[in-house]
């Protein structure tokens, strides 16, 4: 054990960003239940207008959760039975249940290592006269490469339909997430870069077709009250999480940066460490560190050491979808995507988020050096 003196790093720290926008948060409760303004309202178009424009986008139409903003995208897309759609093995069970719900078929497809994104061309080799649609995941904040995933689909015919569940805010070749596929899907679960205080997620695109079937689909299959053109769901936006997400929405870039600016230190903090794979870039992307996840062979015990000097992490996502029971149906064992059940096996997400100190930063990174001195 080093010398030094301990610090505690906290996984992720959302009351330090709350903070200094508790006032303006809790008028805006205040407002909401004096108006009895809880569901749908001005406060939800409002937030959707200026969700639309942060992401450079012609519409965002606000759901209840990222999952249904995957589900009900895919819905709008006309997905359904006897339709096969791509994406990558890698991502949160949330990109595959929302395929899977529509009564496609889900096809994962490999990674690129580096980036650990959906690689363009293992997807472009998935696709079967079925495939509707790509589904590329913006993961831990890093942009898929949407130029290649745009070549892929139009040679091919297919959607294409962003999971930027987690990379609000990320550019690639300086332009949006949410701002490239026919539909781009959000989450603002409260530890995302842009997070409710509770549920909440949109769907950008820039159909007004698509905007309009979206807006019935959250709401019963209604576009004027009780009159309901197609069946739908209950899943709509909260307008108190309007509110809350409007306020968020005006200190994302700052918080963004904040965590650009972490991720910098980091970078140079813990380069050449022997056996430990770093965040890869591509020159296109600018990334929003959703997560910040390195790899490496003795993910296991760096995790329990790091356990030890009281600093957390999390793994995302140590199995990937192949491999876990709900698939197994798909009958792919072991070594089908070896690319992503290694990034899996190797994988550890350290703390992120903009607060985190110089101090808190400089501790993981000689920690991780430490551990990988010692191996
Ligand atoms: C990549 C990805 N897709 C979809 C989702 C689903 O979002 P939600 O939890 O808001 O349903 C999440 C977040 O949990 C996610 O990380």
């Amino acid at each position: 054990m080093s010398e030094k003196k301990q610090v505690f790093v906290p996984f992720l720290d959302l009351k330090a960003q709350h903070r200094p926008l508790k006032d303006e948060l809790m008028a805006a409760f205040s407002d909401a239940v004096d108006n009895t303004a809880f569901v749908g309202g001005p406060a939800v178009a409002s937030f959707e207008k200026n969700f639309a424009e942060y992401c450079g986008a012609k519409h965002a139409v606000g759901v209840s959760t990222g999952t249904d903003a995957l589900r009900l995208a895919f819905l709008a897309a006309g997905i359904g039975p006897g339709d096969e759609v791509i994406t990558a093995a890698n991502t949160f069970i949330a990109t595959s249940e929302a395929i899977s719900q529509t009564g496609a078929t889900l096809v994962l497809a490999d990674i690129d290592p580096a980036t650990r994104i959906l690689d363009p061309a293992a997807a472009e080799a998935a696709i079967t006269p079925r495939t509707k649609a790509i589904v590329p995941v913006h993961l831990y904040g890093q942009m898929a490469p949407m130029d290649e995933f745009r070549r892929v689909a139009d040679k091919h015919g297919l959607l294409l339909i962003e999971d930027a569940a987690q990379a609000h805010g990320a550019r690639w070749n300086g332009q949006r997430a949410g701002s490239f596929g026919d539909l781009a899907c959000f989450s603002f679960y409260p530890g995302k870069n842009l997070g409710s205080c509770g549920e909440g997620g949109a769907v950008t695109t820039g159909s007004a077709e698509y905007a309009e079937k979206l807006g019935q689909l959250r709401d019963h299959g209604q576009s004027k009250k009780y009159h309901h053109e197609i069946e739908g769901f209950n899943a709509r936006l909260h307008a108190i999480q309007a509110r809350f997400l409007d306020i968020k929405l005006k200190h994302l870039d700052g918080w963004n940066a904040g965590r650009r600016d972490r991720a910098d230190r980091y970078l140079a903090a813990m380069e050449e460490i022997p056996g430990v794979r770093l965040p890869v870039t591509r020159p296109e992307a600018e990334p929003v560190w959703h997560l910040f996840v390195i790899e490496t062979p003795g993910r296991d015990e760096l995790q329990a050491f790091l356990g030890e000097r009281e600093i957390q992490s999390g793994l995302h996502y140590p199995i990937p979808l192949h491999l876990q029971p709900a698939y197994a149906r798909l009958g792919l064992g072991k070594g089908a995507f070896p690319k992503a059940e290694k990034s899996a096996a190797e994988l550890l997400t350290l703390p992120m988020f903009p607060d985190l100190t110089d101090e808190q930063i400089d501790w993981v990174a000689e920690s991780v050096r430490e551990w990988a001195s010692n191996r």
